[in-house]
């Protein structure tokens, strides 16, 4: 058996959002950033200086089988989550890759069964989860203090957010749009405060009102709206509502808000800042308490988990399983939008 090493060499590939992995990674004493890699030499050229990392590739298959790291970042495009991964795992790397998973649960799933058969780790960048307001809910809400959960509300609006990047906003290369985009890390962020109850149905609808208008040259095929209703087995229910473009009354929103039998729970963010982070509790007199909360505005990095994971031989926090469930419900919500009909997923 292999020992772990002390020290978890690290690579990233990708460095668009890659640059926060890279970042992410060198606060983490456990683990040395050493290699990056990105096709686009300018850019990989630019992030290697500013890093000072001196071991660049402009290919990651050769970056995988160069016997120089341990574990790898895959921060490239959508429809790339796949094969990079299950090549680096066949190389024999702990991967952290970024969200959504893949482009659908066929994809999702291999790529669980080839970490799980290798025995390596997979690890999905679900680092909205991680900020200390959702922590704070979710302890709040495992340790039964909301009661039984049997609603949430999963919202992200923006006003005018379209990506005006082609790997964004064509279906062959992102998989969707806003939905796969911002409202994976909704789907994600909720069904983590809930438990991960078991889904049994999905009725959605997604809409494309904006792109003639925002992206006119991209020929965009995506949805830029999006709602769902999610069904679980206890009973509970999951709105949704996501937008990269809308009339909404802000430019950009996030809430996430949750209604138990014993409280509830909200977050509520304009511009990624934290506007109201509040419980709501039952009193004997009958009526609600609410609660102003204040945590600290940190975010715990799913970098640092990833390294202390491989280190502790333990899975990830936000791991490969928490991403085919996401997969699968997004899966759904497509084809109930293309169908009209509601997805049952009992079986
Ligand atoms: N978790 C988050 O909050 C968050 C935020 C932004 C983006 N993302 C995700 O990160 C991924 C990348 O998005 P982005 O905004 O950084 O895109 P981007 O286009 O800015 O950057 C992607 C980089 O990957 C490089 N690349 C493409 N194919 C490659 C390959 N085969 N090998 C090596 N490099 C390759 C490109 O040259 C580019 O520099 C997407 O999956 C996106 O959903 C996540």
């Amino acid at each position: 058996m292999s020992q772990t090493p002390q020290t978890i060499r690290v690579g990233v590939v990708g460095l668009g959002m890659g640059r926060h992995h890279a970042e992410q990674y060198r606060r983490v004493p456990e683990c040395e950033l050493v290699a990056l890699c990105d096709t686009d030499e300018l850019r990989l050229k630019h992030v290697a200086e500013q890093m000072s990392v001196t071991r660049t590739w402009t290919d990651p298959h050769e970056l995988f089988s160069s016997g120089e790291i341990d574990a790898v970042s895959i921060a490239t495009p959508n429809t790339t989550h796949h094969p990079l991964t299950m090549a680096a795992l066949e190389a024999g790397l702990d991967v952290l890759c970024e969200k959504p998973m893949a482009m659908n649960t066929t994809e999702a799933q291999q790529m669980l069964d080839a970490a799980q058969s290798r025995g390596r780790k997979l690890a999905i960048h679900f680092n909205h989860r991680m900020a200390a307001s959702i922590r704070y809910i979710a302890r709040f809400a495992h340790k039964g203090e909301l009661g039984d959960i049997y609603f949430a509300r999963a919202v992200w609006h923006r006003r005018r957010g379209i990506p005006a990047r082609p790997s964004f906003v064509h279906k062959a290369t992102a998989g969707g749009g806003c939905l796969i985009d911002l409202g994976v890390h909704m789907l994600d962020q909720a069904l983590y405060v809930m438990g991960f109850p078991r889904v049994v149905g999905v009725t959605a609808k997604t809409y494309r009102k904006f792109d003639k208008k925002l992206v006119p040259d991209l020929e965009m095929d995506v949805e830029d709206f999006a709602v769902a209703m999610i069904r679980f087995a206890t009973g509970a229910m999951l709105e949704m509502e996501i937008s990269w473009a809308s009339h909404h009354h802000h430019p950009e929103q996030i809430v996430l808000q949750v209604y138990g039998t014993e409280g509830g729970a909200l977050r509520r963010t304009e511009d990624y800042k934290d506007l109201e982070v509040s419980v709501h509790r039952n009193e004997h007199d009958g009526l609600t308490s609410s609660r102003m909360v204040r945590p600290p505005r940190d975010m715990a990095s799913v970098q640092a988990d990833f390294i202390n994971a491989i280190r502790e031989d333990r899975e990830p926090l936000c791991n490969a399983e928490h991403g085919v469930r996401a997969m699968q419900i997004l899966d759904a919500i497509y084809e109930s939008s293309r169908t009209g009909k509601e997805v049952r997923m009992d079986d």
